[in-house]
């Protein structure tokens, strides 16, 4: 049987983000996507009727299938509900996103915090595979996302972009949004970069930093220079952590239900 014959039985991972949604089925025993990722821009405004209309296009182009279907979403996510919604539509804010998601596509669907999802991810089969303790990951991009796993059990909506340090909310500081906006060199980004995670550090002592976001493919030109005691690695599967980790979240929420 050919992978995309056997793809109607994987749990289908959707990410949507700020510019693009995209999705693909995933094989969680090989911790990869099952078939050709597809992309589609992400419609402006994104309300929740424009992003389901997306979601059905974006389904459309593989194989049916029954299996349960999993979405990042980057906003706090409560049992299935938008509760925040700092870089997307506020109009998501209250909107019970499982519900409109599973209507949409005729499947089960549940969402989760993209850095939540991303995390379980690098930790399931990534950059922090087989560590204990506490594992901190954070999402460098248009906010600063982080998903906080402890012995690979995930403490979700730790939202700690949104810290206060040094009296300014962090991902208004240090996200890489505001590296490429202010023109920052990486020497000047790497040390607002080393007072956020010392801040994380003293907070939380954490076992291991993980940084992913798209600017991770650029680890090597600021990693080196932050300064913590705290072993810090770049993420391991790049722009594929939230499919992959949304998968996961769909198929262990149907083990539970
Ligand atoms: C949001 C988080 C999200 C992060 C990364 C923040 O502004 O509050 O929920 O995980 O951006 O997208």
């Amino acid at each position: 049987m050919s992978r995309m014959e056997r793809a109607d039985e994987h749990p289908f991972g959707i990410d949507f983000g700020g510019t693009g949604i995209k999705g693909a089925p995933v094989d969680l025993a090989a911790g990869d996507l099952a078939g050709e990722k597809a992309k589609i821009d992400t419609p402006r405004p994104a309300t929740p009727a424009a992003v389901s209309a997306v979601f059905q296009e974006l389904v459309a182009g593989f194989p049916p299938s029954h299996a349960a279907v999993g979405v990042t979403v980057p906003g706090v996510m409560v049992h299935g509900v938008v509760r925040s919604a700092a870089n997307i539509d506020r109009s998501w804010v209250g909107a019970d996103a499982d519900a409109i998601f599973s209507e949409a596509l005729q499947r089960e669907v549940h969402v989760v915090n993209d850095a939540d999802a991303a995390g379980l991810a690098e930790v399931e089969y990534g950059a922090a595979r087989g560590r204990s303790g506490l594992v901190i990951v954070t999402t460098l991009g248009t906010g600063i996302g982080s998903a906080l796993v402890h012995d690979g059990v995930l403490v979700p909506n730790s939202e700690l972009g949104h810290l206060q340090v040094e009296g300014r909310v962090a991902e208004k500081h240090a996200a890489n949004s505001v590296r490429e906006r202010e023109g920052l060199s990486w020497e000047e980004w790497a040390a607002r970069l080393t007072v956020y995670y010392r801040t994380l550090e003293r907070l939380f002592t954490p076992d291991l930093f993980v940084v992913g976001g798209g600017v991770s493919k650029s680890a090597d030109k600021f990693l080196p220079l932050i300064e913590v005691e705290t072993e810090i690695v770049p993420a391991a599967l790049r722009n594929k952590a939230g499919i992959i980790g949304a998968a996961l979240v769909a198929s262990r929420a149907g083990l539970r239900s």
